[in-house]
């Protein structure tokens, strides 16, 4: 839910210390977390698409695993998003769509991972002829599986094409709307340069009014006034990446101010050359002036690595204390889409588990 200020968190003192002198992987293994950036379509592994192309009898320009990985050499977000794209044409019936999401949360459990909030991009199925029911029905049986098998809770969120006209993005949220039970929000992704938030106003206000949550892909390599554009024009509750913010200190300051989560992507950014390595990512300087920054993993199947290899990779590369590590983890859980009974009981479990330190102030004033 919306922050609001609490006055017991923080009052609390840990009732164990999971691991104090155990390894950095274990720690944030065991630290409940929430993915809230992941697009179902980029956790495809190259195994399961040459197996599903087998399945179907789509010819793929790539003959082996080694072949398709060795396309993952990424120079940009168009250069990922063609590959990503042409895989997708594997992806053809329910049951596949089944197996994508079920071995995403399977993982992701192992993972620590207690709450998904997934991404799928509707008009790359339908456009091929696949119905948008089957998309749906096999993610919701691997969701409602992940969650009777792991209790892990989820929200599934469509995003729309920004590279797609306006008009074609209100067709798709009227197929959203047939399947509202199922789908809680809507998000836009694909390439940003070009395709501002402004394009999708009306069809934002139009989800709004029927009560779907919005969010936004904004600056990642779009400028900073994307990420206003998405606040003011599409009033979306958090952004998606969002680390260009970094250029213009008073959305920085409003970003702090809101309480806006960002979901950063740190394996993503650095494949896809938004920052040229992982010790020049900007994450740690966003955590350290007070946003309420979250990581998680994108496409994990393309970019390296799923939840835990991008919380460790920026461990590592900026020296991240155990305290800002279970900040990352309250954060994914505060800035989720979680009603706050549950928000509350896993910031408890995470504070529980978090070691601190004795003189860390950021814990003392965490804000659910
Ligand atoms: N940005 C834009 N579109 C996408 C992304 C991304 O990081 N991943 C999948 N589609
Ligand atoms: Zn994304």
């Amino acid at each position: 839910g919306r922050p609001k200020r609490s006055a017991i968190y923080g009052k609390i003192r840990p009732m164990s210390r999971a691991n104090p002198g155990g390894s950095v992987a274990a720690y944030v293994r065991d630290l409940p977390k929430a993915e809230l950036h992941l697009h179902i379509e980029g956790t495809l592994e190259p195994e399961l698409a040459l197996r599903l192309a087998r399945k179907h009898g789509v010819a793929l320009p790539y003959a082996s695993v080694a072949e398709l990985r060795a396309a993952y050499d990424f120079s940009d977000l168009q250069s990922f998003l063609d590959v990503y794209y042409a895989l997708a044409d594997v992806l053809r019936d329910e049951d596949d769509f089944y197996h994508l999401g079920l071995s995403y949360l399977q993982r992701a459990h192992e993972q620590g991972v207690v709450h998904a909030e997934i991404f799928f991009d509707p008009q790359t199925h339908t456009a091929r002829g696949i119905a948008f029911g089957a998309v749906v029905e096999g993610l919701r049986l691997a969701l409602t599986e992940a969650q009777r098998r792991f209790g892990m809770t989820h929200r599934l969120i469509a995003c729309f094409l920004r590279h797609l006209s306006a008009a074609e993005a209100s067709r798709t949220l009227d197929e959203v709307l047939e399947h509202r039970e199922v789908i809680a929000g809507v998000g836009l992704d694909s390439s940003e340069v070009g395709h501002p938030p402004s394009k999708f106003a009306a069809v934002f206000d139009r989800a709004r009014g029927q009560g779907l949550l919005t969010v936004a892909h904004a600056g990642e390599e779009g400028p900073p006034a994307y990420i206003h554009e998405a606040l003011d024009l599409l009033a979306v509750r958090r952004i998606d990446h969002g680390v260009r913010c970094e250029e213009d200190p008073a959305l920085v300051q409003r970003l702090v101010r809101e309480q806006i989560a960002l979901t950063v992507c740190p394996l993503s950014n650095v494949r896809l050359r938004v920052f040229d390595r992982m010790e020049h990512h900007n994450l740690k300087r966003l955590l350290e002036a007070g946003l309420r920054v979250t990581v998680n993993s994108d496409d994990p199947a393309y970019f390296g690595g799923y939840l835990l290899e991008n919380y460790l990779a920026v461990e590592r590369a900026l020296g991240l204390t155990r305290a800002q590590l279970a900040t990352l983890a309250r954060n994914s859980i505060a800035g989720s889409f979680l009603a706050t009974d549950a928000t509350r009981r896993w910031i408890r479990e995470i504070d529980a588990r978090a070691d601190e330190g004795l003189h860390d102030a950021q814990w003392n004033n965490y804000v659910v």
